[in-house]
């Protein structure tokens, strides 16, 4: 009988098992099946025919009528409202993972006090903290007298039960996803059926109140809790929150998000006193500048809507190894590689015998093709030994041939190098109309070879200047 069957499942990306196996098949990873009875689970053929009751007739309702009250809901905090894209929106659900320990709770803490602020109605329940030392926090954030309404609960069903009770709330936050269990479920809580649906639970909350839903996910990088991935495609948008272990910013990047741009982030930094918001990441980025120290260039980066400029740093050191190593901490593996492919077979430039380290300052993690010329630049300014012009910004992709490639934005790319008071530019020629200002007087090579030529005759200018 397929009533008591058991399946595995998955606990990293949630996909079905009939028989154990050490890996999954499907993503790869080892001992992530979990044994987990089918009778009573959610979605489950068996649950569904012995839960079954006679459908009710819901309304239906036209495309244009009245929506009731501001879609969104913005919290005031600059940052955050960005990567949203301006607050969050009603009647939606919100995932927001990262590792433990990121700030996630702090980030939703200080979001709730300044919503609770201006009067709406947020309701807090954490099922991982107890109510002291959710309070202990506050304090410290110094929202301790804000009105966000509190509780510590795991049970999805006491969760409904307490927040449909009197006025609807504007917003509520779970915290988190991995702690609740509903009674629909018979598997352990953590686990990817209870998680499934305990967001699914949640979600239709959301939707049918009008309610903003927040679930916070732990993410680990073995996947060993169950994955907020498969809560991924049911909620309405996702946001990371980001850091590297040493550095004390924070990045909230928009993953997913049904109601606005993906590409946006927010930069914070974490203080003492909880997240502090960073306007200006550049000069997060950027850090302490050694003017005349090879093998670095500042690359003028996009993230979303917003110019970011950070500093990437090479150095290339001769291999005892005939394998050279390569190592990339920030930027793609793959995209390195073609760099010096294309250094190698279009400029002449060798590293067959060395070592190439690659990294991006301050732990930022780049994701534009954009950012070619300025990693060519770096590496070429490494093995020269010839440190490039501390005052210059460097952006555009670099083809398969050789040829430097125009890329969007770069009126905005140079403004944003002016204001952090950089002087000149190495962009790619043809690029949309420059007006004025640094661009004017920049480098703008046609190809790869032109910019190595111009690094390597700094010697030159070089030994001239100081004689
Ligand atoms: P937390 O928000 O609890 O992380 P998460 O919910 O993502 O697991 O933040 C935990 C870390 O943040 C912890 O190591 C302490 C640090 N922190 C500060 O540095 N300053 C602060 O004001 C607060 C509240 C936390
Ligand atoms: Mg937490």
């Amino acid at each position: 009988m397929a009533k008591s069957r058991i399946q595995f499942i998955c606990q990293n990306c949630g996909t079905v098992h009939q028989r154990w196996a050490g890996k999954c098949d499907s993503c790869g990873e080892w001992n992530t099946l979990v044994e987990e009875g089918t009778a009573g689970g959610i979605g489950s053929g068996p649950a569904q025919a012995r839960n079954a009751r006679k459908g009710r007739a819901v309304a239906l309702t036209t495309l244009s009528g009245d929506i009731e009250d501001a879609p969104r809901i913005a919290s005031g905090i600059g940052e955050l409202d960005r990567a949203t894209g301006g607050g969050f929106v009603r009647g939606s659900a919100l995932l927001i993972g990262g590792d433990p320990g990121i700030g996630k709770s702090t980030l939703l803490t200080q979001a709730a006090a300044a919503l609770a602020q201006q009067g709406h109605r947020i309701i807090y329940v954490s099922g991982e903290e107890a109510v002291a030392q959710i309070r202990l926090r506050a304090q410290r954030l110094g929202a301790a007298t804000s009105p966000v309404e509190l509780a510590a609960e795991t049970n999805v069903e006491d969760i409904l039960a307490t927040i449909t009770e009197g006025k609807r709330p504007d917003l509520v936050i779970l915290d988190s996803i991995q702690t609740l269990w509903t009674d629909l479920a018979d598997s352990a809580p953590g686990t990817v059926t209870q998680v499934r649906a305990s967001a699914q639970a949640m979600i239709r909350y959301a939707k049918s109140t009008g309610a903003a839903v927040v679930l916070v996910g732990h993410v680990t990088k073995e996947g060993q809790i169950a994955g907020p991935r498969v809560v991924e495609h049911m909620v309405d948008g996702v946001l990371y929150f980001e850091g590297e272990g040493g550095h004390h910013y924070r990045i909230l990047r928009t993953v997913k998000n049904r109601f606005g741009p993906t590409d946006e982030i927010g930069v914070f930094e974490m203080s003492d006193k909880g997240l502090r918001e960073v306007a200006n990441p550049s000069e997060l980025f950027l850090g302490e500048r050694h003017a005349k120290s090879p093998g670095a260039a500042v690359f003028a980066g996009m993230e979303g809507t917003r110019p970011v400029l950070v500093e990437i740093q090479a150095l290339v050191a001769p291999s005892p190894l005939g394998t050279p190593r390569r190592a990339v901490v920030g930027w793609d593996n793959a995209r390195l590689s073609m760099v010096l492919a294309v250094l190698e077979a279009h400029c002449g430039v060798r590293f067959s015998q060395h070592d190439v380290y690659l990294n991006v300052a301050g732990g930022y993690r780049i994701s534009e093709p954009a950012a070619d010329l300025a990693v060519a630049a770096a590496l070429v300014s490494s093995l020269t030994g010839l440190a490039l012009p501390a005052d210059c910004v460097y952006f555009g992709e670099i083809s398969l041939s050789g040829a430097v490639r125009q890329v969007a934005h770069a009126q905005q790319r140079l403004k944003e190098a002016e204001k952090l008071g950089f002087g000149s530019a190495v962009l790619p020629l043809g690029s949309e109309e420059i007006n004025g200002g640094i661009g004017a007087g920049a480098f703008r090579p046609t190809d790869l070879a032109d910019l190595v030529a111009r690094i390597a005759g700094s010697r030159r200018s070089d030994a001239q200047e100081h004689d």
